[in-house]
């Protein structure tokens, strides 16, 4: 295993069209503005910061499925091709990304264990629904119905999806927004042993269980980094 940054990101910034934009408009929504960030491989990184602080958009562009308006992104050391052929590829293969809306990460039409096959699939891998479904507390679901999922539990089942895909970097948007203690408990020991198993893993949160668990934490405000904070 090398000391390469997971992602360097250098002056990123992302503008969305105003809501009432008409065409040739260029005032627009500011997502990011000028981040410079670098997360290493190791330890567990934290995106933390008031709602509409651009947690989600980091995570998208760091996630690869949207190119920021300005600056550049380079993971594991090489610089992200523009070509949306190489983005898709590098995405099936090297990053899982856990949708702040879960239902982005399931097929509603799909049982339980059929989702957990078709994110295997994806990767061209295979999986082991029951043992991905224990270890989230979620065992003896297989064969239910994604509409018959509460939040939480469709939550934990977006997360077992990500897991199924074994990326080498895991991204996870508020990964414990609906969850109780308890249920929290599984995403964080699944985090944890992630983290053993040399996987990158970055989470945006506000939750406190999630930031205690953080090997460093970057704070955010209006599309901007303010403080970057490691464990000592
Ligand atoms: N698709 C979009 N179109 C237009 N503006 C957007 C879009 N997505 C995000 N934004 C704007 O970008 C800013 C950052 O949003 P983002 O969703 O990244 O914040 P967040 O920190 O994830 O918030 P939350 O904690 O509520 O999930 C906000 O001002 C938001 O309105
Ligand atoms: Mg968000």
């Amino acid at each position: 295993m090398t000391d390469t940054p997971i992602f360097q990101l250098e002056n990123v910034g992302v503008d969305y069209p105003l809501p009432s934009a008409r065409k040739g408009d260029v005032a627009g929504v500011v997502g990011l503005d000028g981040v410079d960030l670098t997360i290493p491989r190791s330890g567990l990184t934290v995106l933390a910061g008031p709602s509409g602080s651009g947690k989600s958009t980091l995570l998208r562009v760091l996630s690869l499925f949207q190119t920021p308006t300005r600056g550049r992104v380079v993971f594991e050391g090489t610089p992200v091709s523009s070509s949306p052929r190489r983005r898709r590829a590098l995405r099936r293969d090297s990053i899982g990304l856990v949708f702040q809306t879960p239902t982005e990460n399931l097929l509603p039409h799909l049982s339980v264990a059929d989702n957990l096959h078709a994110a295997a699939q994806s990767a061209r891998r295979r999986c082991d629904p029951a043992a991905l479904l224990d270890r989230l507390g979620l065992g003896g679901t297989e064969q239910w119905r994604i509409g018959a999922l509460s939040g939480g539990q469709q939550q934990r089942l977006a997360f077992a999806c990500v897991l199924a895909r074994g990326c080498p970097v895991v991204l996870a948007d508020e990964p414990t927004s609906q969850l109780d203690d308890s249920s929290a408990s599984h995403v964080l020991d699944a985090i944890a042993l992630l983290q053993a198993e040399g996987v990158a893993v970055v989470a945006s949160s506000h939750d406190e269980r999630v930031l205690e668990q953080g090997s460093r934490v970057f704070r955010l405000r209006a599309g901007r980094v303010i403080e970057e904070e490691n464990e000592p």
